[in-house]
Order: C-alpha cells, then structure tokens, then sequence
C-alpha cells in the first residue's frame, strides 16, 4: 500500500508506525493530529507524510479528505489514565465521535480500517491470562475511570456491527501497556515517568503499593504487527497485542533506577490521594497473545530489561 492515513500519527504509537509505512516504501501518508498529547517534530523530517492538524471530529468533509486513499490506521484517541481523568468528557467523545465520522468516512470511499482499543477494556477481570474471548468485569459508572473503556469498547462493537453488516473492513488490535522511544512523560503513563524521574534524581512515586503487576510491550513490535494484520486483510476480527511476561509496578522502579544508576527513591501514594474517589485499578493485566502470534508468525522481539535500556539511552 502506498497512500495511507494515520490519525493520531503524531502521536507515541503513530510517529513509530509513519516512520515504518515510510521504510516499507508508503509513498503519501496524511497525518490528521490535534496535537492534543502528539508533537509535530515527531513527523517533521518526513517528506511523504502531509500534515492536518486538526480535531478529526471537527473536520467536516472528512470523506472528501480520505479521497484517493487506500488504508486507514485510526489512532486519534484521549489516552493514558492521567489525561482521561483529566479530560473525561473530550476523551469520550473523541473516542466515540472521532470514530463514528473515521469509519463514515472509511465507508464512503471502501478503506480499510485499523483501530487501537486497550486492554482497559478487560477491566478488573481476575482471570489468569485475558484473551480476546475473555469476559469483561469493568467497573460501575461512577468509576469514571471506565470511561475510556467503555468508549473503546463502543468502538469495537461499531466497527463489528458495521463489518457483520458488510458496510465496512475493520481489523481490531488491543494494546497491552505500549512502550519505547519517544513516549511522553506528561501524561501518566508509568515507564515514560519513572525514567524521566529517575534522570532527574527525583523521587519515583508508585501510585498504590505497588505490588499491582503490567506486562510492557515494544512499541516497533506493536507497529510491526499492525502492517502486518493490514496486509493480511485480517478484517472482523480482534487481536490481543501485548507481552506475557509480568513486572510489578515496584519492581519496575527498581529496575530503572538500577539502569539509571540514579539516586531517586521510591514513595508510595494512595490512588484516591491522586485521583480521588472515582478511581480503581486492576491488579494485574497480561495478555493471552496466541492468536497474533499464530495468525502473523511474529513474536514479540525484546524482554522489559533491553526495553528499558533502550528507552534509556535514547533519554540520555
Ligand atoms: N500506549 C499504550 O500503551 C496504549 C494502550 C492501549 C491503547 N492505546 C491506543 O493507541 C492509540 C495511540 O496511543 P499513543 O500511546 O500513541 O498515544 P498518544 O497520545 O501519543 O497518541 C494519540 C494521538 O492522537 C492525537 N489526538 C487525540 N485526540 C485527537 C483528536 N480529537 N483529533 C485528532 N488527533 C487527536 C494526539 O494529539 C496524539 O498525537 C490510542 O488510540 C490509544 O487509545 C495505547
């Protein structure tokens, strides 16, 4: 495929997979990007992408604009824990909105879509491993923390519901906890944070006790894959994207500030002192990843001490 969109491209996940498009010989890849949590230098070096910065549901001719295109990887999205509890109406509606008009638009000129949802959308689910058949146990609606879940969810079943209609091609990836260069700091998400502290020497605050468990994954796998499921035509169906293998929120710390060889230490704040009390959090999360290694033979490449490592250097 050679003219691509990418909403959200100059985003974390968005810039990593332009950059790929463009090495696999992309010729055109429009960016659309409100700059909300992305960085226009993300994407400023490369010549073949076209750059509208603008609130994809704000764009009113958006069909017009995907003219002539042939694929569309939809990542605009609110994310990360921290900004969503900041930002909890926008975020909603960018995730339902936004993706309501991308697929209207996606119908109107026969384009594939890929969409990222999230392991959010397990909840607080305590079944060992999650696949993508797994129950979701999301919390009540005054958890407004939910409230991205369920968004994405809403998203999930649209794109579903209109494939099962024949009206549209949607390949659907949830992403388990996405790491590596270039991910902002500013917005909760835990490695980009802990590293930024840790460089600093300031002190690493964990948010509970700790003992809560996440699986990392590599963000140039992640993007790996989604070519990959692109090429495949691997519509209507969902994939977990993620790592098996566990760290605990505690030990990752420990692990940064080792690489660091920093000084920070480690202080523990209750999750209601953060976010009050229309917050929850899962104790664990790991993913059931058989069905994207089998469907595209790829396995993710890296272990979460050459990650860090990586993520490190490239700070320095
Ligand atoms: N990073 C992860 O661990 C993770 C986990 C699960 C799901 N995801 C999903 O992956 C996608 C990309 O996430 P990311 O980690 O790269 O985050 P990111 O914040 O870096 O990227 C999102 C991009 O979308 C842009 N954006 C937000 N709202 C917009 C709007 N209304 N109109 C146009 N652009 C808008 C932002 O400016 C940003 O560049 C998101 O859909 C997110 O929900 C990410």
């Amino acid at each position: 495929m050679k003219k691509i969109i990418v909403t959200g491209g100059a985003g974390f996940i968005g810039s990593h997979l332009v950059k790929k498009l463009i090495d696999n010989g992309a010729e055109k890849i429009l960016v659309i990007d409100d700059l909300s949590t992305g960085k226009a230098e993300n994407i400023k070096d490369f010549e073949e992408v076209e750059f509208l910065n603008k609130k994809i549901e704000e764009i009113d001719n958006l069909a017009e604009v995907f003219n002539n295109f042939e694929f569309c990887y939809h990542l605009a999205a609110g994310v990360g824990v921290q900004y969503i509890m900041e930002n909890l109406s926008k975020s909603l509606l960018t995730n339902i909105e936004g993706t309501h008009k991308v697929f209207e638009a996606c119908k109107k000129n026969k384009i594939p879509v890929l969409i990222t949802s999230t392991s959010e959308i397990y909840g607080t689910s305590e079944e060992k491993e999650w696949s993508e058949e797994t129950k979701s146990l999301i919390g009540p609606t005054t958890k407004l923390r939910w409230s991205y879940a369920a968004s994405k969810m809403i998203d999930e079943f649209l794109a579903l519901s209109e494939f099962e209609e024949g009206s549209l091609n949607p390949i659907v990836v949830r992403l388990f906890n996405i790491i590596g260069p270039n991910q902002l700091p500013d917005f909760g998400m835990v490695v980009p944070k802990f590293i930024d502290a840790a460089l600093n020497d300031e002190p690493i605050t964990i948010h509970g006790d700790g003992s809560q468990s996440r699986s990392f994954t590599w963000v140039e796998d992640v993007v790996e894959y989604f070519i990959k499921l692109a090429e495949m035509k691997a519509y209507g169906e969902i994939f977990n994207i993620g790592q098996t293998e566990e760290i605990t929120i505690k030990e990752l710390a420990e692990l940064i500030i080792k690489t660091v060889k920093s000084d920070s230490e480690i202080i523990y704040k209750d999750h209601e002192e953060i976010f009050g009390k229309k917050f929850e959090d899962p104790k664990r999360r790991t993913p059931n990843i058989d069905k994207i290694v089998e469907y595209t033979g790829i396995k993710p490449s890296k272990n979460i001490e050459s990650m860090i490592k990586e993520i490190v250097q490239n700070n320095k």
